[in-house]
């Protein structure tokens, strides 16, 4: 029996998001010090994870036996539950949970984490503090039936470390608070006018100089206000590293994001060679806004970007490289003869063309190298076919660049944009200026073209959201505009189903979960705004 969708019979069972088939059944099954697990061959990393979860709130940390209770089985015949589809029962003498694949086993650990009691999710004391207690109460499981697999093979987050930087350690815990929700896309966008984060061994400047800016502004783009504080950091290769792989054991791959042609004042500030008017001394920018200044198109700037791009894919296993591509003013090049004679040798129609033109031969590196580009597209028609399209303007845009044949995934800002304020409210803080973007917004994010013409809605691998910090400088303030609305997302991209009441009654019953680990999760339902489509 499905669980009928406004019933939520016990709130211990309102997961979000929320599984393809839940069915309650009567009984708990009690985890205590006599509990093992048994571990089939395959699933050591799900059995590692869970206990990563209990071990702290609970002091319990379930050993292998071969007649366990607690069965984590992988099943290869079980195709129907595909990469990340996963079954789970959960009975008074047992628990198993299976799945096909060892990412669908990651995913069920997730499901067995929002069952806990919420106690157990909150995070470890920093050290110092109280151990975990040594006759932990009582942890169970409400007896349920679940069976579980996604609409969605991108479920994704961005997260831009370039106006803002954050410690990898706070990229921790964002990446597990991603893995709570079932999502398996962080999006980190290193590089922008305003900061370059990542350590390329060959051009050691990019970090020493692109990575610190003087002071930033105040305000929004536009403002003659600054706050005269420097700003800057960056990763080390070995904290990157460490993220890819606390990522990876959470199902999450983390998509690198190397702007090109725009969003690089900061590499044209370590190395004037790579822009077009190379006798230009140009700081890393202290504004915000779109930069003129863009990248040369000589080959040594295709092949700086090449070299960075080889760093960047060995560093991240991501099949999804991320080119950038947005907000590429044309004007620099329209008056560099370099570049006009340039275009005029490619065979373009002008120095607009450029852009099309830049991002497609750093595409062609990424594929020839077995990955995948993906670029932000305005209006995507420069695009090539290559390129998976992150579609940010309108969701028309999204069914275009479908049409073309173009993989899609949703960026639609109005909905998937969390820099917008989350509601009109004057006692919200500085925020994006342009639109509010409510719950409900986010929740009414459109993955499927209207018409349904299913060729092209197979081509939507999912969505994504995305967090810009010109005005978020605290990991505090990152979470209280992403939570809830990224609870709203991930429904959205795990579950076909559409049902407004539903989800509002399930988060609801989140929230305990939430609380226990620190998140903000106050949704301003006082003040309702509907995004302005
Ligand atoms: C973007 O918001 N410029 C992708």
């Amino acid at each position: 029996m499905d669980l009928p969708p406004t019933a939520h019979p016990r709130p211990e069972l309102t997961l979000v998001p929320r599984p393809r088939r839940l069915s309650p059944r009567p009984g708990r099954f009690r985890l205590d010090r006599t509990t093992r697990l048994r571990v089939a061959p395959g699933a050591e990393p799900a059995a590692d994870l869970l206990r990563t979860y209990l071990t702290p709130a609970t002091g319990l940390s379930p050993e292998h036996a071969d007649d366990g209770t607690f069965v984590l089985a992988l099943d290869p015949a079980l195709t129907g539950l595909g990469e990340e589809g996963y079954g789970l029962t959960v009975a008074e003498h047992g628990v198993l949970l299976r799945a096909a694949r060892p990412t669908g086993l990651l995913r069920g650990v997730q499901t067995v984490r929002q069952l806990l009691p919420s106690p157990v999710l909150a995070p470890p004391p920093p050290s110092g503090g109280p151990l975990p207690p040594v006759s932990p109460p009582p942890v169970e499981l409400p007896g349920v039936e679940i069976t579980d697999i996604p609409a969605h093979s991108w479920r994704g987050m961005h997260l831009d470390v370039a106006r803002h930087f954050q410690p990898v350690a706070y990229l921790h815990r964002f990446v597990d608070l991603l893995a709570l929700h079932k999502l398996n896309v962080l999006q980190l966008h290193l590089t922008d006018d305003q900061g370059w984060r990542m350590p390329v061994a060959a051009y050691p400047r990019l970090t020493e100089i692109g990575g610190r800016r003087t002071e930033s502004m105040i305000g929004p783009a536009g403002s003659d206000r600054f706050d005269g504080r420097p700003h800057g950091g960056s990763y080390t290769r070995a904290e990157l590293a460490g993220l890819v792989a606390h990522a990876a054991a959470r199902g999450v791959t983390v998509v690198p994001e190397i702007s090109v042609p725009g969003h690089v004042r900061s590499a044209l500030a370590a190395y004037p060679e790579l822009g077009n008017f190379p006798d230009r001394r140009l700081d890393v920018w202290t504004r915000w806004g779109v930069c003129e200044n863009v990248l040369g198109v000589g080959d040594h700037v295709l092949d700086f970007f090449r070299t960075v791009l080889d760093e960047v894919m060995d560093l991240f296993p991501s099949p999804y490289i991320h080119i950038g591509g947005d907000e590429v003013p044309t004007r620099e090049w329209e008056s560099s003869p370099t570049a006009i004679d340039r275009a005029a040798r490619e065979g373009l129609a002008g120095p607009r063309e450029l852009h099309g033109w830049f991002l497609g031969r750093m595409a062609e590196h990424v594929v020839r190298a077995g990955r995948r580009p993906v670029a932000w597209a305005e209006d995507g028609t420069t695009l090539p076919l290559s390129c998976t399209v992150m579609s940010w303007r309108t969701p028309e845009h999204a069914w275009a660049a479908a049409r073309r044949g173009h993989d899609v995934v949703q960026a639609d800002h109005r909905r998937t944009y969390f820099d917008y304020a989350r509601g009109p409210g004057s006692g919200e803080p500085p925020a994006q200026p342009g639109h509010a973007t409510d719950l409900r917004s986010v929740y009414g994010l459109d993955l499927l073209p209207r018409d349904g013409e299913a060729p092209q809605a197979g081509r939507v691998l999912g969505a994504q959201g995305q967090l810009w910090t010109e005005f978020v400088p605290t990991s505090r303030h990152i979470e209280y505009l992403t939570y809830p609305r990224l609870c709203a997302l991930a429904e959205r991209a795990w579950t076909a189903t559409d049902d407004w009441p539903d989800f509002r009654g399930r988060l609801d019953g989140h929230r305990a979960r939430l609380t226990a680990l620190g998140v903000p999760h106050d949704t301003l339902d006082d003040h309702p705004v509907h995004a302005t489509v």
